[in-house]
């Protein structure tokens, strides 16, 4: 079936196209009055996620209101571990938990590689009924967290404001470590090829916590197992090469690094100037990002400078991809994402003249 609206797929290749593209990290969530609806008839936002059903309905819901250019899968990247039986539950205001984090070296050996298709076959059907639902009008993202940023909502048992625990065992017990990031090393391999398999046309991964890692530390525990998904991606069905796209939050000194795994677009929050990495790895990768998503709670006129400002900064020609540097707040109005998308709509063209 051929896209409708193939503005992402040619940015992420670096092809030219006739405006800047754009998609928002956490399109489909609570900002959107539709969204809560929907989450309100699912009961917990994991039965939302496992309902394939609501879970296609909400990753339609910002397409309805916006002129988006890609989909993205509605999950989580929590899914993994919670396949891996460590008990997954969302508490009112306080983000994910475990019941059973994974603290020790015992733990850690007893953790095995969830079966894509079986143990998270939900999120598979998602994926194809979304495909179907979505009839070519925009490409689907798949996605995964990174094995790192896995690890620390494993070892944490929640989120965490100082990674204490995940921290000690990467420098207490390196190889336990190791043990951990490999086994999900695996697990997302197998998890973004089965969803590729299933029909996502292209893949992120969310590196969310990189950024809190040394240099070394990020390159030996991080970096080093995303290039090793990004090698073991399998090409679609129809024998296309699936784009995968790399988000290090608060990455930016690594640009050089992270473009050298073999992916083919790097996500930038709003601390790297977009003229900086594109003269650092633009002649390798495609940029995606990276507005402020706090810029949003501005007046449009606001919005409308900084969407100036970012298409300014990455320049004219192809290979970027608007989007923001982070995931949208709840607390967004959901007409101030009407004042972005229009601000977009309307200055982005220039930069794409012939
Ligand atoms: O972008 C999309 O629209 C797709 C859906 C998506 C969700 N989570 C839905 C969600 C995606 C891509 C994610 C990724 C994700 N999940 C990341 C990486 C991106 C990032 O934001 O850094 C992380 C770290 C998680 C883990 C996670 N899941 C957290 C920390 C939370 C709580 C956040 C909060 O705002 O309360 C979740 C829950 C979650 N995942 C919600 C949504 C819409 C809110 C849950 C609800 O409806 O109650």
């Amino acid at each position: 079936m051929e896209l409708k609206n193939d503005r992402f797929l040619r940015a992420l290749a670096r092809q030219p196209v006739d405006r800047t593209p754009v998609w928002m990290m956490r399109q489909a969530g609570r900002y959107l009055p539709e969204y809560r609806a929907s989450r309100a008839d699912a009961g917990s936002f994991m039965d939302l996620c496992r309902n394939h059903d609501l879970a296609c309905e909400v990753t339609l819901q910002p397409l309805e209101r916006y002129p988006l250019d890609a989909a993205i899968l509605f999950s989580d990247i929590l899914t993994i571990p919670d396949a891996m039986g460590l008990g997954l539950y969302f508490e009112t205001g306080e983000g994910p938990k475990f019941r059973k984090p994974v603290r020790t070296p015992e733990a850690v050996a007893a953790l095995s590689v969830p079966d894509a298709e079986r143990d998270l076959g939900y999120v598979m059907k998602a994926v194809s009924t979304i495909r179907s639902a979505l009839d070519g009008r925009v490409p689907l993202i798949g996605f995964s967290g990174s094995p790192w940023t896995l690890a620390t909502y494993m070892v944490e048992g929640a989120s965490s404001k100082d990674f204490r625990h995940v921290k000690t065992m990467l420098y207490d017990t390196p190889d336990t470590m190791h043990q951990l990031l490999d086994t999900l090393a695996q697990a997302v391999t197998d998890y973004l090829n089965a969803q590729i398999r299933a029909g996502a046309q292209a893949v992120q991964i969310f590196d969310t916590w990189g950024g809190v890692l040394s240099t070394p530390a990020y390159l030996e525990f991080s970096l080093r197992y995303m290039e090793q998904i990004v090698a073991g991606l399998e090409r679609s069905q129809d024998g296309r090469k699936v784009p995968v796209i790399l988000f290090t939050k608060n990455g930016g000194q690594w640009l050089e690094h992270i473009a050298g795994t073999g992916c083919d677009a790097l996500g930038l929050d709003w601390t790297t100037e977009l003229a900086d990495a594109r003269a650092r790895v633009g002649h390798k990768v495609a940029l995606q990002g990276n507005l402020d998503p706090n810029v949003l709670f501005a007046k449009p006129s606001a919005i409308r400078a900084e969407v100036a400002r970012i298409l300014d900064s990455y320049g004219t020609g192809p290979g970027h991809v608007f989007n923001l540097g982070h995931g949208i707040s709840q607390f967004t109005d959901p007409q101030h994402v009407t004042a972005f998308m229009d601000a977009l709509h309307e200055l982005s063209p220039a930069y794409h003249a012939q």
